[in-house]
Order: structure tokens, then sequence, then C-alpha cells
């Protein structure tokens, strides 16, 4: 039925993909629980893809003569491009993503502009392109062999797949920030820690270039995902698999899958693809959240290591001395948000039947918007990350603090025969010695050592500098400045090479 709106003008009834075998039109209360288009709008472009794929896969079929075939993909590019410029949206009674689409194939000219609620789907749909209001019903064929549970999968999985291109891309880019400058840093001392307590003295480089590590295993897993991802579900049809004589291979190969998934309920009920994204990005997440707890650490007063740029701090409304690292207490706050939304996603999936049930459609939302945050957390951090400058002077002043070559002395001790046990106690011994004097190790004269222990001869001042300390580190992972330059220099391989990967389709 169609009426006419407050203003008079005349509104289309809604599309519905469905309604056969009801008397009435759903309530109220149920369509504004159940749309989902304003979130899988997003959808579309890879809704069209897969029509198109479908279409093809129809014609093949005999379904669709050349003539449709021809008619059909033409209206889907001008849909996809009408998309793309902003020119199609959404109506106010469009269920989802694939009843908005499929609107627009058949009826292309109409135009609702229905007053009072959700104002951002409510611009008026203007398909100018009379090829497409020529198409009517035809645009109706395409929804032979599909369903919405095998069509939502598929695009889902498509939209991952470059979504994971595009995270890579930006978490390249952070990690190239990172050992940029871990590399200017390799040979500064710092004091490195554990239990946030002063341990060993370590580059700072190394210090860097360890954020960069987590961040290519994130990449790494990134990949590794799509590998499993790259299966196509259309074909499925809502569970059983289609008796029409589709095509599931040449859908999935012009998809851009490795092939179809290998049974249909398994397709349109997995949601493996979406939870191990969320999951992959997650991590990445936190490890970007103990970056921004390292920073905010490294540009506090007490640590005084690093400074911030201005670009990338904020002032305070009333202490005007402020200079606040928010980019990195929001790179540390914004992995609850994503652990809530992993946390939320298995929750919907624990526990559910096979194959499709409505459940499924809260699987969008969150791994959107972990996507979301990670697209906007990642340009700052990395921003930040490029921006930071760095005090050598306090941080080779903090290096030896704390004691922190008691091990140097315990190792200098095993070299001469001692066995690490005994060691240990002797170089434990120095430092309590130290601790009642007020001094530090590398202050103690030959006298003083020989006070602590006979075993503490003046070859051991050899071992009591940070560079010495550091130098000797040099096995493969070590801190040693050279180890860390050729850490650095491998690394950058590898991000070139997830950077190569982010840059496919
Ligand atoms: N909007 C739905 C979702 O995201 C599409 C699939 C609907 N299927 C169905 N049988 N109602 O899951």
């Amino acid at each position: 039925m169609s009426g006419d709106d407050n203003a008079g003008r005349t509104v289309a009834p809604p599309l519905r993909l469905w309604g056969g075998r009801f008397a009435a039109g759903p309530a109220q209360a149920l369509a504004a629980l159940s749309v989902s288009v304003h979130f899988d709008w997003r959808l579309a472009p890879y809704d069209l893809a897969g029509s198109r794929a479908h279409a093809r896969v129809l014609h093949g079929a005999g379904l669709l003569d050349a003539d449709e075939l021809r008619q059909m993909l033409d209206a889907l590019d001008r849909i996809a491009a009408d998309v793309a410029s902003g020119a199609q949206l959404p109506g106010p009674d469009d269920e989802d993503v694939h009843t908005a689409l499929e609107r627009g194939l058949i009826r292309a000219h109409t135009v609702i502009a229905a007053a009072g609620t959700a104002a951002d789907l409510q611009q008026p749909l203007v398909l100018e392109d009379a090829l497409l209001e020529r198409l009517g019903p035809l645009g109706g064929k395409l929804r032979a062999g599909r369903s919405r549970n095998d069509q939502v999968a598929t695009d889902f999985r498509l939209y991952l797949r470059d979504a994971a291109r595009s995270l890579v891309r930006r978490l390249s880019e952070l990690q190239t920030a990172l050992l940029d400058q871990a590399e200017a840093m390799a040979d500064a001392p710092t004091a490195g820690f554990t239990h946030l307590q002063h341990a060993q003295p370590v580059s700072f480089g190394h210090e860097l270039a360890k954020h960069a590590h987590a961040l290519a295993r994130d990449v790494d897993r990134f990949r590794d995902w799509d590998h499993r991802a790259a299966f196509c579900p259309l074909g499925a049809g809502a569970l059983a698999g289609s008796s029409l004589p589709l095509d599931p291979f040449a859908v999935a190969a012009e998809l851009g899958f490795r092939g179809p998934v290998a049974n249909s309920i398994d397709a349109v009920a997995d949601r493996d693809f979406a939870a191990e994204f969320l999951f992959v990005a997650t991590l990445a997440g936190v490890h970007l959240s103990r970056l921004g707890e390292e920073v905010c650490l490294w540009v506090s007063r007490e640590f005084g290591w690093a400074v911030l740029d201005d670009a990338y701090s904020t002032g305070s409304s009333i202490m005007p001395q402020k200079k606040n690292p928010d980019v990195a207490e929001l790179a540390r706050g914004k992995a609850g948000r994503l652990i809530g939304h992993l946390a939320g996603l298995l929750a919907t999936l624990k526990g559910l039947p096979f194959a499709y049930n409505r459940d499924l459609q809260e699987d969008k939302e969150p791994v959107f918007d972990a996507i979301d945050t990670l697209e906007v957390l990642l340009p700052a951090v990395t921003g930040m990350t490029a921006t930071l400058t760095f005090d050598r002077a306090r941080m080779a002043a903090a290096a030896p603090d704390g004691f922190a070559l008691a091990t140097d002395v315990a190792e200098w001790l095993v070299r001469q025969g001692v066995l690490f046990r005994d060691a240990h106690e002797v170089a434990g011994a120095a430092v309590r010695w130290c601790e009642e004097h007020g001094t530090r190790l590398e202050d103690l004269t030959d006298d003083d050592l020989q006070a602590v222990s006979p075993l503490l001869g003046p070859g051991v001042r050899a071992v009591l500098s940070v560079q010495g300390a550091l130098q000797a580190r040099s096995a493969f992972g070590g801190t040693a400045p050279e180890r860390v330059r050729e850490q650095v220099a491998a690394l950058r391989t590898v991000v070139a090479g997830g950077a190569d990967w982010g840059a496919t389709s």
C-alpha cells in the first residue's frame, strides 16, 4: 500500500524480502528492534560485488539471459556508483543493507521522505537512472538461489578482508615510526625495569623496538587470519545450499576467495572469522595500550625521558602549565573498549544452535567499532611516536640507578670461576655495602671492594659502566647497540612485507 506522508507526498510502501505468508506487516516495535541498516550500510559495496558475482552465476545456470545479465550488471554498477557518491542511501523503512539495495534495483525512482524519525536515513533516494527504472521486476530475479544468510556472511568476510589490509597499513606506519626512533636511540642507555623497579641498563632503542615486534606479530596474525577467512559462503542459501545449478567455485573466484565454504550450514552459521578478527584487533589494541602506558611514564616529570610534541599533547582547562599525554592515555583506554567487544561477541556466539539465528546480527557492531577505533587511534599514536623527543642525559643518568649493575658484578665473578650462587651473594653484599654507605657500585674504591669480598678484585671495575653493560649483552636478541641496529634493520624488512600485503586487494 502506498500512502501520503504528513507533507502530502506519496510514500512508497516499504520493501520487504519476506512477507508472503503474513497477513499483516510487522509491528513498529519489531521493525525498530530488528533494523540493522544504520550499521550494516557500510557493507553495501560488498553486497553489490556479491550481487554482480551472483548475477553471473545465474547467467551461467541459464536463469538470466545475456541481455538480462547485461542490464543487471549495468544497474548494479550504477547503484555502486550512487552508493559511493552518497546519492543512494537507505530509506527509513529498509530493514537492512540487502533490502535497501534490492529496493534500489527494483524501484529506482522512489523518493522516500517521511518526516519525523531517523534523520540521517531520511534523505530522498535519488536514483535518477532510467535504466534502473526499466529494470523493474528483473531486479527481483537476483534473489534466486541466495538468502540474506549467505549474503551477509559473504559481505562481512569481504569487508573484513579489506579492513584487515587497511589496519595492517596503519600498523606498518606505526612500526616504521617506532623503528626510526629505535635506530636513533640504539646507543642511548637507560634504565630497564622489571616490576617497575630498576633492573638492568638497556638501550632505549631496544625498548622502542620491542613495541614494533609486538605489532609485527599483529600484522602476521591479520595475514594468517586472512588465509582462513578467504572462503566464500555464497551458494549456501539459507542453510542447505541451492537446488539451482549454481557454481559456488565461480562465485568464490570472482570475489577473490580461495574457494567456497565446504559445508553450507557452517557457511551461514560460522562467525569464527569475525571473532578471530576481533581478537587480533583487540590484541593490537592491547599492544597500543602498553605503548601508551610507557609513554605516560616517559613523559612524566618523575622520569623526564621524553617530551611530547605540542601537536600530540593537550592542556588543562584550569592548570596553565599542564601538557598532558592524552593520545597515550586514549591508547590505554580504548583497549578496554575492544576487550569488551571481544567478550561480548564471544558471549553472543556461545551456545548458539546451528544454523543462522538472528542473534548473529549482533556480530557486526562490535567488530565495526573495533575497526573504527583502531582507524582513528593508530594515526594518532603514530604521530605521537614519530614526534617524541628524548632526553638522553636523563636516561643515561637513570641507567645505573638502583644498583642496576649488580648483575654485571655477579656475572664478572662467574667469569672468574665463582659459582653463580656465591657470585649472587657477593654482588648482593656489595649492594648492601653501598646502601649502608650511601654510595653507588660504580663509585666503590678498590679498598671498598676488598672490604665487601676478597673475590672483588679491581678487574671488576671494567664491568661497572653502563656502556660496558650494554656492550656485553651482544648475543642475538640482546641490548648491545650493534645488535639493536641489526634487529631494527631485520624488522624493517618484515614491516615492508606487511605493508606490501596491506596494499593488496
Ligand atoms: N541483517 C541480518 C544479519 O545481519 C541479515 C540476515 C537476515 N537473515 C534472516 N534470516 N533474517 O544477520
